[in-house]
């Protein structure tokens, strides 16, 4: 891979616009499970600092937990078939959960994870999302909270990767070239 500096990259939202947002994302969660215990579910890597920031927005008592997945194939982007990694490591019955992650693209990765959570018959499930492409969907699924909703950009930075790299930029960068060469 080529690295390209993070400098060169246009900021698309900075650390100041991702803290506020997360804020209030923490205080719906935490209104709407006033007096109830949740656990937060992220999924690795990407979602790990959103999870990081959000729980602590959050003022209701909450436990974490984490899934590893990935897609089969070498593309940047998810190639389709979605494989389990690493599932809870506590049960989640009778609980209730929020799936935490990074972007929430053609959806198969949520998808292929609500099922999954569904399963362990937790009480109740949402999904809480930092970025939406609702123009890439290829399977019909909606998060609960959403950070916000972009265009058809490949992004990095906060948590999300290009080929493993700049996961450690505090903003989202839009990639040059789309992250497809
Ligand atoms: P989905 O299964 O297509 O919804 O894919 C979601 C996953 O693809 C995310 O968890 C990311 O790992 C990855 N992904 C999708 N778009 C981007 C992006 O713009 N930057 C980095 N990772 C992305
Ligand atoms: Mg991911």
């Amino acid at each position: 891979m080529i690295y390209t500096p993070a400098s060169k990259m246009e900021v698309l939202f900075s650390t100041q616009q991702i803290a506020e947002r997360v804020a209030e994302l923490g205080a719906q969660i935490s209104a709407d499970y006033a007096g109830e215990s949740v656990v937060l579910i992220g999924v690795l890597k990407g979602a790990a600092l959103f999870l990081s920031d959000l729980a602590r927005s959050i003022q209701v008592d909450a436990t974490f937990d984490f899934v590893a997945v990935s897609s089969y194939g070498k593309g940047v982007r998810s190639s389709g078939a979605v494989k389990l990694i690493k599932d809870v490591d506590n049960s989640v019955e009778g609980k209730h959960v929020v799936l935490v992650e990074d972007i929430l693209d053609t959806g198969l990765t949520l998808s292929f994870l609500r099922k999954l959570m569904l399963q362990h018959r937790p009480q109740s499930l949402r999904i809480a999302t930092l970025l939406d492409k609702p123009e890439r969907r290829k399977v019909e699924i909606e998060a609960d909270y959403i950070g916000f909703r972009i265009p058809d950009h490949f992004v990095v930075g906060y948590g999300m990767d290009y080929a493993e790299h700049y996961r450690n930029l505090p903003d989202i960068r839009v990639m040059p070239g789309d992250g497809t060469e």
